[in-house]
């Protein structure tokens, strides 16, 4: 191919033998046989067997004795045929290039390796030494892998929404303030003193204002920035397939989302996957499986035993339904089982929900452990056996109270139950679904106001477009938006806009922003609206998330090159850091530290 090599790695097999072949890489480990140095070389497309011996070329063979482990070493030799006979067989077939090996007459060691930090060829659970040197843990195949599944992704999305008259266009970087939802990192502006940039969470106005520019398909690889709490599959710098686009319907979205999800998968797996997507709307989402992501790969889901508890003994569930409450439970089937330590861990869960407690019933071939049991009569244990299909060896779990509450709770719970009960395992079904006929707005107890479900820009459905303007405000407003949903993890989420100035005013009104609030902080988006705004509506599309699904990932951590951890730090380079005095003085900047607890 070049000076440094005729061939990868990964490249070479049986059809070669007998040719020459140079090859330059990463010496992944050495084995000596008794003076026979066997070599694995590795570059990101595999790993070629090299084999040095004394007999064919001694300077040579000598020089291999003293190779270690990710020394860069460039070798030419003859490629042949490993040894395959009835008694012995040298041949590997885990390896694609397992048939051959390359009997080296050149070697030079082009740089030498230190010993590493860690050793490449385990698993590591020790994250944190892993980011600190991402430079080495990159080399490990699964990550060279990783990558290379996500530029695939990438580049079929590029291809894909280029083919369907999307055109990408870049938005600013240094912007304002977008709410959704969360917290802005800020960059403070040297030539105006005390005032900052924000950065986006999302492009969501500049892709509503690129509309109104008339540009009707638009769609951006998109970094994002959200200071917010972290987790598996949460960074505070990530990356959307972000779009847009006129003259659009739900149903033109969701075709449009399912063809690309559909190209993706061949392209990056070569799995077919069945579309359309089945389509659940967020009420029966939150009503059956306690969330807007359900999780439907295994049942257990959430019913309504309400009816049953209405003149019951046990007060407490008695109490709530007489109030309008709702009583609700999961059976988790044979997991009648469970330790006093794992109920705790659910309880817990439930508690952290908002819960006021975890009522359970441990359901034996001759009694029912429960805290509860002792109040419910024959009947009422009857009903419940019937509505909830209860055998011996399972375990009932309720929840009493909100409806939406309620349900949340037990969607936590359920979770953990199969989780503990390891239900999913091995489990390797998709199941893509949309979530739609979200909720318009949800009522934030902390701030005592209406808050926007998905973002201020979302439009209602057309029959509540009226309460809208007029005000009338309730968790029965519906949106025009939707979700894509794969396996319990939210992909992707997007709606139709807003694109009239006064039902936009009317939304910020009903989100507690003043008219001089929305002139400040959105008068360009409002005044865009006064000049032409087309109809139009989009989505984004979590690319770390994908990756990582299709991955099989733990964390979104694995599919990103250089990734913060969880708290927020990048290990490697050691940001964030302390700025200079002299940095701070240019940006009107006086760092006050909290004082230590
Ligand atoms: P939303 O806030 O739902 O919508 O984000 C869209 C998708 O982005 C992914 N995502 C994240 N991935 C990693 N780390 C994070 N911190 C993170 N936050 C979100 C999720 C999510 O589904 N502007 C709207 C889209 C629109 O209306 O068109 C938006 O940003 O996969
Ligand atoms: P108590 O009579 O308060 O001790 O409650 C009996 C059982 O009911 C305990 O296991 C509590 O955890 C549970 N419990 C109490 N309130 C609720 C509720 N709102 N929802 C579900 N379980 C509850």
């Amino acid at each position: 191919m070049n000076s440094f090599r005729t061939h990868t790695c990964g490249q070479l097999r049986k059809s070669d033998v007998g040719t020459q072949a140079t090859l330059i890489g990463w010496v992944d480990s050495v084995r000596d046989h008794g003076g026979v140095t066997f070599i694995d070389l590795r570059d990101r497309s595999g790993i070629t067997q090299v084999v040095f011996h004394p007999e064919d070329n001694e300077a040579v063979a000598n020089a291999s004795q003293h190779l270690r482990s990710e020394d860069v070493v460039q070798i030419t030799g003859k490629v042949c045929a490993r040894l395959k006979t009835d008694e012995i067989d040298t041949t590997n077939a885990d390896l694609p290039t397992g048939e051959i090996e390359v009997s080296a007459s050149q070697l030079d060691i082009v740089n030498k390796a230190e010993v590493l930090p860690f050793q490449l060829d385990r698993a590591l659970s020790n994250e944190d030494l892993r980011l600190k040197y991402r430079f080495l843990d990159l080399r490990r195949p699964v990550m060279a892998r990783n990558m290379q599944i996500r530029h695939r992704v990438t580049k079929t999305t590029r291809d894909f929404l280029d083919e369907n008259g999307f055109l990408e266009i870049e938005t600013p970087i240094l912007s304002k303030s977008t709410p959704e939802g969360a917290r802005d990192f800020l960059v403070p502006s040297r030539m105006s003193p005390g005032k900052f940039y924000a950065l986006p969470q999302a492009p969501q106005q500049y892709k509503q204002l690129l509309m109104v520019g008339g540009l009707e398909r638009y769609f951006q690889i998109a970094r994002c920035f959200r200071d917010e709490d972290l987790r598996a599959d949460r960074q505070p710098e990530f990356t959307q397939v972000d779009l847009e686009a006129s003259f659009i319907t739900p149903e033109d979205v969701y075709a449009l989302i399912e063809g690309l999800l559909k190209r993706v998968y061949k392209e990056a797996l070569d799995v077919e996957i069945p579309t359309p997507f089945p389509r659940m709307t967020w009420k029966e989402a939150m009503d059956q499986y306690g969330s807007d992501k359900p999780e439907r790969r295994f049942d257990m889901r959430i019913q309504d035993v309400s009816s049953i508890f209405t003149s019951s003994d046990f007060k407490v569930f008695a109490g709530i339904v007489n109030k309008g409450g709702v009583v609700k439970a999961i059976n988790a089937k044979g997991f009648g089982n469970a330790s006093v330590g794992q109920i705790d861990t659910l309880t817990k869960t439930a508690i952290e929900a908002g819960a006021k407690g975890l009522a359970y019933i441990k359901v034996r071939d001759d009694e029912w452990k429960s805290p509860i049991a002792k109040f419910l009569s024959e009947e009422e244990k009857a009903k419940l056996v019937e509505t909830l299909n209860i055998e011996a060896g399972d375990l009932v779990l309720f929840a009493a109270g909100d409806w939406e509450q309620s349900c949340d709770i037990l969607g936590r719970v359920r979770l953990q139950c199969a989780d503990m009960m390891e239900i999913l395992k091995d489990n390797k079904e998709r199941d893509f679904l949309w979530v739609i006929e979200f909720p318009l707005f949800g009522w934030d107890e902390e701030e005592q106001r209406w808050a926007a479900i998905h973002h201020p820009f979302t439009r209602p459905i057309k029959e509540d477009e009226e309460k809208l303007r007029n005000g009338e405000l309730s968790t029965d407003l519906r949106a025009q938006a939707y979700d894509v949903v794969l396996n319990g993890t939210e992909l992707g989420g997007g709606s139709i806009r807003i694109h009239e100035r006064e039902l936009q005013s009317a939304m910020f009104k009903a989100l507690g922003i003043s008219d001089e609030q929305a002139t400040e902080q959105f008068g360009h988006i409002l005044d865009a609206f006064s000049f032409g705004a087309p109809p139009h509506g989009g989505l984004a599309l979590g690319l770390d998330r994908m990756v990582m699904m299709i991955c099989e990932a733990e964390s979104i951590r694995e599919v990103i090159a250089f990734p913060k951890n969880n708290r927020g730090a990048d290990l490697m380079s050691d940001s964030p850091a302390p700025a200079e005095e002299r940095q701070l003085r240019d940006i009107h900047i006086q760092v006050k530290l909290p004082n230590k607890k």
